[in-house]
């Protein structure tokens, strides 16, 4: 007997669970299925992000950074503490609580709000009368009906051609997360978001990191100035990155890893490493989904192909997150998945992907909205820039993390805020107010006419809208 749903929500990461939660909240009748297993063989919602990205790495960059300032920062607030050791998997074990608490915490907001949550993996069978067919293959087989359907069944990391992941020497970001001792070396393929953060992990905890990139440019993506300035200081701590490099053979043995590669001189290199993360990108995933049984839409790189409303090409069946075009990000999922709920419920759900933030968590963090100082050039947009850097903020000065600064970017003749780029401390926070900002087409006066806190880092974000107009209170 097949049940019948309003809406059938397939994957349960970021982009499902919370387009189920916001479809339940209009007031129809949703299931959600998700096939990730914990340790026990048990559910385990919340996808990629949940069990294997952005909340088990910010645990472990948490641990490590306490572990970098008791090592060498407390010193300095008079504080001794002798030998500081690290049980690596003690860290790991709380990691691994932080993300049941995670789990748990989904399955209870299912119940809240009455969705119905099936352990399985997903898929189609074949348009029906009424909607679409599912099948659920879990613990039980199970035959959904719905007239709408919410694909969310994310990304998977990219291997090197040749070279999969055993998960032991050659470590995607899931064995990356549960190395179970600090390697003596560790090699990292690709600088970008999860290279930079987990090769920070392991280097704060005592690994000498080297991570090898392809492209000429270090964060290509990030405003060059702001990139410049992180390099700076991922060099002073000892985080050696090298760019321009062509990756060879990559031969795994009991002892480690060896990975020949030709450097940006055109030289021969070689690196030798007890493990090697490969963060070159992630696929979208449609593995299992059946896809073809219905003519569901894929691109070249196996996404499902959208329209700017995340409607696929069949009617009545929709996909969000990390398995359509766009940035690869849990916040970006979250919203496609509640415009495309609300779109459902004949509301007009909107996405502003101009306001979608970035992230990086290292220390210091990098974050950023809206455009790059580089791509307003490429535009050829007329800007005004203004920069504040955290040594001549007191709040930074009191929590000794001077590094980095904010910088606004804004319209030369209208003073719209085009861009907010932000190296230094807690700048994954700063940010919001820029992305506020943006949303609500401010110009840099508005924020350097608001009242911030002092003594606080908001400050400097204030000093770098003031610095627009070349009018710095305290720089
Ligand atoms: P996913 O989270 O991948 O969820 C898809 C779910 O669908 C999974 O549970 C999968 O098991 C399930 N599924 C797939 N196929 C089926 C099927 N046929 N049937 C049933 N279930 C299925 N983003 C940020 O914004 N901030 C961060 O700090 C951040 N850190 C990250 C760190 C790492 C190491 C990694 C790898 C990623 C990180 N990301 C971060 C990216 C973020 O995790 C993804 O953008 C986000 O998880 C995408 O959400 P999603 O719902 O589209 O897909
Ligand atoms: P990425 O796209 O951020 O970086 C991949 C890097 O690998 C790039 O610099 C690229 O030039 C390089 N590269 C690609 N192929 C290469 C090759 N053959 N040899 C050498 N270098 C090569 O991808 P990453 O780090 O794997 O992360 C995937 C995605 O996960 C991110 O794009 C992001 O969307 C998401 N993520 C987000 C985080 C956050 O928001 N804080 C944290 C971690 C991941």
């Amino acid at each position: 007997m097949s049940k019948q749903f309003d809406v059938v929500v397939i994957g349960g990461g970021p982009g499902g669970y919370i387009a189920a939660i916001r479809a339940a909240q209009l007031g129809m009748n949703v299931a959600c299925i998700d096939e990730w297993k914990n340790a026990a063989g048990g559910p385990a919602p919340g996808g990629t992000c949940t069990n294997v990205g952005c909340i088990p790495s910010k645990a472990l960059l948490q641990s490590s950074e306490h572990f970098e300032h008791a090592n060498k920062h407390f010193a300095d607030h008079g504080i001794s503490t002798g030998k500081v050791t690290m049980d690596v998997a003690k860290m790991v074990g709380r990691k691994d609580a932080v993300v049941k608490q995670n789990n748990d915490g989904i399955l209870y907001l299912f119940k809240k709000n009455k969705v119905s949550f099936f352990h399985g993996r997903g898929s189609f069978v074949k348009a029906a009368e009424g909607g679409y067919e599912i099948k659920v293959a879990g613990a039980a087989e199970e035959t959904l009906v719905a007239k709408q359907v919410i694909v969310a069944t994310g990304s998977n990391a990219r291997a090197l051609p040749g070279v999969a992941f055993d998960e032991e020497h050659i470590l995607s970001n899931d064995g990356a997360l549960r190395i179970g001792a600090v390697p003596k070396k560790l090699g990292v393929i690709g600088s970008g978001v999860i290279g930079l953060e987990m090769g920070s992990v392991w280097r704060r905890l005592g690994a000498d990191v080297t991570v090898l990139e392809g492209l000429p440019t270090f964060l290509g993506a990030v405003d060059e100035q702001i990139a410049k300035e992180a390099k700076k200081a991922f060099d002073k701590q000892g985080l050696k990155v090298e760019l321009g490099v062509k990756i060879g053979e990559i031969k795994a043995g009991k002892k480690g890893v060896s990975v020949a590669y030709t450097n940006a001189k055109g030289e021969a290199a070689s690196l030798d490493v007890d493990k090697l993360i490969v963060s070159i990108g992630r696929v979208p995933n449609t593995i299992g989904l059946n896809a073809e049984a219905v003519g569901l839409q894929l691109g070249d790189r196996g996404e499902i192909v959208v329209d700017g409303d995340c409607k696929t090409n069949l009617p009545g069946v929709w996909a969000v997150g990390d398995v359509v075009r766009g940035p690869m990000l849990a916040h970006k999922a979250e919203e496609e998945g509640v415009a495309v709920a609300e779109r459902i419920a004949g509301q007009h759900g909107h996405v502003n992907f101009n306001t979608i933030p970035w992230v990086i968590y290292t220390s210091p963090e990098i974050a950023w909205v809206g455009r790059t100082e580089q791509q307003l050039k490429a535009d050829g947009v007329k800007y005004k820039a203004g920069t504040f850097p955290f040594l001549a903020n007191g709040r930074a000065r009191a929590l000794g993390d001077t590094t980095g600064m904010v910088k606004f970017l804004a319209d030369a003749a209208t003073d719209e805020i085009l861009g907010v780029h932000i190296v230094g401390p807690m700048a994954s926070e700063l940010i919001s107010e820029a992305v506020v900002a943006m949303e609500f087409k401010a110009s840099a006066e508005d924020i350097a006419r608001i009242c911030h806190a002092h003594p606080s880092l908001s400050e400097a974000t204030k000093e770098a809208a003031l610095a627009v107009d070349k009018r710095t209170l305290n720089f």
